[in-house]
C-alpha cells in the first residue's frame, strides 16, 4: 500500500488513503500525514476498521490525548475510556448511550471554551443516516484572509469571549449546566502553522470584550455570517468506517439536521491544544488602530 493524499475541495480537506491505521505506522507516514493535516485542515481516512484502542493509539501519535470534562457525569458511562466521547443519538430504555445525540449543530471549535483548546478532532463513524448528519468544516484562515478591512483593523487586537453549556448543540437552547468559558483573541497565531485564523464561532461567542454589547452583537454576526459562506466550507458526508481528523485552531465545525429516527454513532478522542496567542501581524496593526491605548 502507498500513501495518497488527494485534496477533497478546493477550500479545504483531503482524502488519505493507502494507510491501515489498524497498524502502527512508520515514521515517514505518520510525518506526511501531520502534514497533510496542517496543510488540508481536515482529513478523511475512508473504509478503516478501528477498535477503541486502534483510535486511542492514532490519536497518541499527535500529542497527548485530550481528557473529557467530568464536571457532570456523561451519558456514555463507563462504557468507553474517558479519553473517549461516543456521539450517538442511540437510544436504550429511552436514554441516549452518548454525547450530543440530536439535531442540527451550530459551528464551533472544540475545547475553545477552555484555556487550551483541542489541537485535533478525530471521528470514527460507526452507523450513519441515509441521509442527514453530515459535518459541515469552515476554513477560518481563509475566512480571515478575506474579511473585509474594517473588520481587520476593528478586531486587531481585541479578544473573544468562548463558553459552552453541557452537551448544546444551539446558542440560545443551553441544555445543560455552564461547562466553562474562556477568552480568546479574535485572531490567532497558528502554533505549529504561524499562519493568523479567526478564533470565534456561532454556538460557543457571545461577546468582543472590547466593543459596548450592541456594536459587539452586530460585528459577531457579520462575523458569523462571513465564515460560514459556502466558499469557506467543505461538507463531509459519513459512510461507516471513515476516520475524520480535524484541525480546531484553524476551522469550525457543525452539524446538519438529521431524523431521531436514523441511527447515528460515532466515536470521538481529541488531542490536547496549547493556549493561543494573538497573531502578531495584527498586535502590530492594534497599536496603530488604537495608538496609545
Ligand atoms: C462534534 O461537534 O463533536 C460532533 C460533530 C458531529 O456530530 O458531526
Amino acid at each position: 500500500m502507498s500513501l495518497k493524499i488527494e485534496p477533497l475541495s478546493p477550500q479545504l480537506g483531503a482524502r488519505v488513503t493507502g494507510v491501515d491505521l489498524a497498524k502502527p505506522l512508520d515514521g515517514e507516514t505518520f510525518r506526511r500525514i501531520h502534514q497533510a493535516a496542517l496543510d488540508h485542515l481536515v482529513v478523511v481516512f475512508p473504509g478503516q476498521e478501528l477498535s477503541v484502542e486502534d483510535q486511542l493509539r492514532f490519536t497518541g501519535l499527535f500529542g497527548d490525548i485530550g481528557a473529557r470534562n467530568r464536571a457532570t457525569p456523561l451519558p456514555e458511562g463507563d462504557s468507553v475510556p474517558p479519553t473517549v466521547m461516543l456521539v450517538s443519538n442511540i437510544r436504550v430504555d429511552g436514554k441516549p448511550i452518548g454525547s450530543l445525540p440530536d439535531g442540527e449543530m451550530m459551528f464551533h471549535a472544540d475545547g475553545a471554551y477552555t484555556e487550551t483548546p483541542k489541537k485535533f478532532t478525530l471521528l470514527y463513524a460507526i452507523d450513519v443516516p441515509a441521509t442527514g448528519g453530515n459535518t459541515l468544516f469552515a476554513n477560518l484562515y481563509a475566512a480571515y484572509e478575506a474579511l473585509p478591512d474594517d473588520l481587520k483593523r476593528k478586531l486587531a487586537g481585541c479578544h473573544a469571549e468562548q463558553v459552552f453549556y453541557t452537551g448544546s448543540v444551539q446558542k440560545d437552547d443551553p441544555l445543560g449546566p455552564l461547562t466553562g468559558s474562556w477568552v480568546h483573541p479574535v485572531f490567532i497565531e497558528h502554533p505549529d502553522t504561524g499562519r493568523t485564523s479567526l478564533f470565534v464561532s456561532r454556538l460557543m461567542t457571545t461577546r468582543i470584550v472590547e466593543l459596548a454589547e450592541d456594536e459587539s452583537n452586530a460585528v459577531l454576526e457579520r462575523l458569523f455570517d462571513h465564515e460560514e459562506k459556502p466558499e469557506f466550507v467543505y461538507e463531509h458526508a459519513w459512510t461507516p468506517g471513515d476516520l475524520v481528523m480535524w484541525d480546531d485552531r484553524c476551522t469550525n465545525h457543525a452539524r446538519t439536521h438529521f431524523a431521531k429516527t436514523e441511527r447515528r454513532q460515532l466515536r470521538r478522542t481529541t488531542v490536547s491544544g496549547t493556549a493561543l496567542a494573538a497573531a502578531k501581524i495584527k498586535q502590530a496593526a492594534a497599536v496603530e488602530a488604537h495608538p496609545g491605548g
